[in-house]
């Protein structure tokens, strides 16, 4: 290509996988629970001081940063070829309440290392690298995932909603929003974060498989060649509560009861899918008033569910919904709230970043396979506004969203490898 120092041989790239773990291992005390577990919600405190301290280290690399209405931020490596589309990669930081420190955080502290090392190597791009900080893929604090990825594929009725949003305590997304430092008071403030297509030449995503089958098969990398189909679902029963004493059991309509009796429905219904990759997870299930002595007068559940194949998905929850009304008849509680929250399609790899994902490990050494990806993750919404594929690692057991999650120095290495391999090759064409 006439350029100097193409890190064709990866023998010019030499990992600082030191450097990453104690970049890992500094985010990582940005936490509201202590360590080993990480507990890092959008817009809180812990969360505005793990992005300044990334916003630190794109800075101290070189990139220019800049952030969107609702905290996605974006460091660019500028290329040589200012008009063409740059190559983007990333991940998130925010965990889960009681999570480890490597999901997310190895995509996007993972990136910048990519990033450095192509610079020690004296690699040019041509198209501009990002690298992206997506604003809040768990749903923690308002209950749906992939907030800032959503928004950047153009979500019209997630700009609509979170006008209104409240999380647990009643704060408005606007007000945690400003919290933090950012600004919104319109629909427009929020839409002014939809990409336009072709912002973006491809987008990767670095990430911990979460799963057990790299390690397992002791296969170095993963190429993910599709994302599982998520959804979520809020459900609510009321009934008339009353001493846990003094009503007897025939006059009762216990809406706790009708909570307990749904999940286990909803697993029937997953089971029964007739396949293996159909999973549902009741993740949440709240009484009230939820004392001892008093029948629960409400209950609230939120419920996930993710398939491969989207219809079958589909399927389940329309059985959900279906046990639903019949509890509620049966138990003579309300079906005060069906809500389904989203209900997304699945997304398929683009078979070209494939093609130099696995170039990249096969000129490495490493031994790759190909699987699909059961978490969802940013690139699912990437996948709308760009071409999109992922590199997984291994990570001990498999072991995520708990604090034993754990990733080795080398597994990193060699994702960071492929990652700035396929980084390079991508920001040439
Ligand atoms: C996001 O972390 C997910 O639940 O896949
Ligand atoms: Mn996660
Ligand atoms: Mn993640
Ligand atoms: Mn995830």
């Amino acid at each position: 290509s006439g350029y100097p120092n193409e890190p064709s041989t990866p023998s010019f790239l030499s990992v600082d996988v030191e450097t990453l773990q104690v970049q890992i291992d500094e985010l990582s005390s940005f936490s509201d629970t202590p360590a080993p577990s990480v507990t890092r919600i959008l817009y809180t405190d812990k969360d505005v001081l793990a992005r300044n301290y990334v916003k630190q280290i794109m800075t101290n690399s070189g990139l220019s940063v800049r952030e969107d209405a609702v905290g996605n931020i974006f460091g660019r490596w500028q290329g040589y070829e200012a008009g063409l589309a740059p190559v983007s990669t990333g991940s998130h930081i925010d965990a889960i309440p009681y999570s480890g420190k490597y999901d997310g955080v190895v995509g996007v502290l993972g990136a910048l290392e990519a990033i450095n090392i192509l610079k020690r190597s004296g690699f040019e791009p041509n198209r501009s690298i990002e690298v992206i900080l997506f604003t809040s893929e768990e749903p923690t604090r308002f209950g749906i995932g992939c907030l800032g990825s959503r928004l950047l594929s153009g979500s019209e009725k997630l700009a609509s909603t979170l006008m209104n949003t409240v999380d647990a305590h009643n704060i408005s997304f606007l007000d945690a929003a400003k919290s933090a430092g950012y600004d919104m008071d319109s629909k427009q403030d929020i839409s002014s974060v939809f990409l336009k297509k072709g912002t973006y030449s491809a987008f990767l995503e670095l990430h911990i498989e979460q799963g057990p089958l790299l390690e397992s098969e002791g296969v170095s990398i993963g190429i993910v060649t599709a994302i599982a189909a998520p959804a979520s679902i809020n459900v609510g029963f009321e009934g008339n509560g009353g001493h846990a004493g003094a009503v007897l059991m025939p006059n009762r309509n216990d809406a706790g009861l009708a909570a307990a009796e749904l999940a286990l429905e909803f697993e029937k219904h997953v089971l029964q899918s007739g396949s293996i990759d159909t999973v549902g997870t009741v993740g949440i299930m709240e009484l009230h008033p939820g004392a001892i002595n008093s029948i629960p007068s409400k209950s609230h559940l939120e419920i996930d569910t993710r398939d491969i194949d989207e219809e079958r998905r589909n399927k389940v929850i329309e059985k959900l919904h279906e046990s639903a009304i019949k509890i509620a008849q049966r138990r003579q509680v309300k079906l005060s709230e069906f809500k389904i929250v989203n209900q997304d399609p699945p997304a398929l790899s683009e078979v070209s970043i494939i093609s130099a994902m696995e170039n990249a490990a096969m000129v490495s050494n490493l031994s790759y396979k190909f699987m699909i990806s059961r978490a969802y993750h940013d690139s699912l919404f990437m996948s709308r506004v760009c071409p999109m594929a992922m590199i997984f690692i291994p990570c001990y057991k498999g072991y995520s969203h708990k604090p034993e999650e754990y990733a080795s120095r080398d597994d990193m290495a060699n994702g960071v490898k492929v990652l700035a391999i396929t980084l390079a090759k991508l920001s040439r064409e």
